[in-house]
């Protein structure tokens, strides 16, 4: 029996969260959920961000459901040192799960083309997702070095490191378009020319069903939002994937409909990729979509189970179209929301 791990931690992380694990029952109720403590609450109760009950927890997850962390900007918690603070939970989270792909989807819903900041015309249809390399390239590896008037620091990856991500991407692929668009800047980068031959070879020995191609990261930047149709699936390093990400995300016009997905070798983690929202936690108006939608990340990506997964993301979009929460402009609150997904979920 698959066992997932839920985090549920600070601010609107349990609203949503709860929400979450309704649905997740609903259409999985084979599945063992235990909840564990993670940020500040968990400092609370614990006196650490990420304590050993959790740490111990997720060695036999096959998967991490997390809500959010983190208090308000003048909450007691920003004053502790930094290894204390909710955020330094998270961080040791995602290292001990040692995920090297995060996946965002961006997709604009049938019938919420105007929350997009973008033209109705360019938002509708969009259904993007991004697979960014997470644990290699300038952030993590190497040599680095400030030294008075000189900083460098240095970008490397290795070939089994694009392979692994690689695969994460044409493997997404195979069950979406068929397309993977790898972004690089491979007339200036020497990494950047590994990571385009390396894609191109696994691509030809192993995914030769995918189409691929090659962009030049500057060229994406522009034509992600002049021309988001044009894409299915983008990969790429872990750099170029913090900056397109948090562009793209803007599409959809609110983060209550952003979820997300880490996956490495071991349990995936998957997540809202908004905060813990203090201004509205505790008032349950909070938008769940995210966290229900990452839910069907969870089952598509985590337990292998496509048709649950695609269940649930039906189930959300036509909640969206009828139940919209206040963030996209209409009236349903966190348990309306709820109600109606739980509920086409029941109706085939
Ligand atoms: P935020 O994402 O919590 O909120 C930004 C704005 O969006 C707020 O007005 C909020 O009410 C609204 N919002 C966010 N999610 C919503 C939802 N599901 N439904 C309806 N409205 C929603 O970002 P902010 O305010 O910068 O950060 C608040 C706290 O969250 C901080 O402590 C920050 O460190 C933490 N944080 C945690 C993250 C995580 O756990 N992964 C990610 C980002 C921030
Ligand atoms: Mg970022």
């Amino acid at each position: 029996m698959p066992k997932v791990i839920t985090l549920p931690g600070d601010g609107i992380g349990p609203e949503v969260t709860a929400a979450a694990v309704e649905v997740l029952r609903e259409v999985a109720p084979d599945v063992t959920i235990e909840e564990r403590p993670i940020g500040g609450l968990a400092y609370e109760a614990h006196g650490e961000p990420f304590p050993q009950v959790t740490q111990d927890a997720l060695k036999e997850a096959d998967a991490v459901l997390l809500g959010t962390v983190g208090g308000a900007h003048d909450s007691p918690w920003n004053k502790l040192e930094r290894r204390l603070r909710p955020e330094s939970g998270l961080l040791a989270l995602r290292k001990a799960l040692g995920c090297y792909a995060n996946l965002r989807p961006v997709r604009v819903q049938p019938g919420l083309e105007h929350l997009s900041p973008l033209k109705p015309q360019l938002a509708r249809g969009v259904d993007i997702l991004i697979v960014r390399e997470l644990l290699g390239g300038v952030y993590f590896d190497g040599d680095r070095k400030i030294d008075g008037d000189t900083a460098y620091n240095t970008m490397r990856y290795t070939t089994a490191e694009v392979e692994r991500v690689a695969k994460v991407a044409f493997w997404a692929a195979e069950q979406r378009r068929g397309r993977v668009t790898s972004v690089d800047k491979a007339n200036v980068l020497e990494v950047s020319e590994l990571w385009r031959r390396d894609v191109q070879a696994l691509r030809d020995r192993e995914y030769r069903s995918i189409h691929l191609n090659h962009e030049y990261v500057d060229s994406v930047a522009m034509l992600i939002v002049a021309d988001p149709s044009r894409y299915d699936v983008i990969v790429t390093e872990n750099l170029f994937g913090d900056i397109l990400s948090d562009l793209a995300a803007v599409i959809p016009g609110s983060l209550g409909l952003m979820p997300s997905a880490s996956l490495g070798d071991g349990a995936g983690l998957f997540e809202p990729i908004h905060g813990s929202a203090p201004d509205i936690a505790g008032k349950g108006i909070a938008n769940p979509a995210a966290a229900i939608m990452s839910v069907g990340m969870l089952l598509r990506h985590g337990l292998k189970r496509s048709d649950a997964a695609n269940h649930v993301d039906r189930a959300v979009a036509l909640a969206l179209r009828e139940h919209p929460t206040r963030d996209l402009g209409g009236t349903a609150d966190t348990r309306t929301f709820t109600r109606a997904v739980l509920e086409s979920l029941g109706t085939p």
